[in-house]
């Protein structure tokens, strides 16, 4: 891994690989860790992978530089569309921006993809769904019923538009990640010595 210092450096601005390509969270997330990252990633023991059990965002494995990554979250949607973005980001970006249009951003027309979103099998269009709807949904919540269907209601903002450049960021660091949907107590199982391993 780089040195502690390469760590703070990083940590202190998003990073901007080219004019096209931004490394920061493209996801609103509910507790993301972006504010306080700056006093985190410095303080992250040295090592070669780092274990983030707890994904969501992903904020503090954006904003450091580990030679590889175990990312992992309870949640499957979020898994999904990150290992799509590793594999294909061009068709994910394609399928999202697709959906970023006026006639979207209707409560009508959300409630309807939502419905779509619900019924989807893992694919690329769901992925797409899950992003569109993380930027059309009241506060960017990512709520399930019972059922496991996406119930967050409609947030009714002003011309949301698709994070292509963070999304496209997030593929490049995508590719020395390994992503698992799995429960924390499964992500630390499959921890090993020298991993550095967050815990919040
Ligand atoms: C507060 S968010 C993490 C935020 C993340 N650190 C960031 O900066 O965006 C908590 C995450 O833990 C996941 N989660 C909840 N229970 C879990 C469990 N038992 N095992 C693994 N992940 C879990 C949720 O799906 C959610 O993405």
């Amino acid at each position: 891994m780089s040195s502690q210092a390469t760590q703070s450096a990083l940590a202190l601005e998003p990073i901007v690989d080219d004019a096209f390509v931004v490394r920061k969270p493209f996801l609103k997330w509910a507790g993301n860790k972006n504010r306080v990252k700056h006093h985190i990633v410095p303080r992250l023991p040295e090592g070669k992978r780092l274990v983030e059990p707890f994904a969501g965002s992903c904020a503090i494995s954006l904003a450091s530089d580990f030679d590889s990554y175990l990312i992992a979250d309870a949640n499957a949607d979020l898994i999904d569309m990150y290992q799509f973005i590793k594999v294909d980001v061009d068709a994910v970006i394609e399928a999202a921006e697709g959906l970023f249009v006026p006639r979207n951003n209707e409560a009508e027309a959300f409630y309807e993809l939502r419905l779509e979103f619900n019924q989807a099998v893992t694919s690329v269009r769901k992925s797409a769904l899950f992003i569109y709807l993380n930027r059309h949904c009241f506060n960017g919540l990512c709520r399930y019923n019972a059922s496991g269907g996406f119930n967050v209601p409609f947030g009714r903002y002003s011309g949301p538009t698709c994070p292509s450049r963070e999304i496209l960021g997030f593929s490049e660091f995508a590719q020395r990640c390994e992503f698992h949907h799995q429960s924390f107590e499964e992500t630390f199982a499959m921890a090993e010595e020298g991993d550095v391993r967050l815990t919040i």
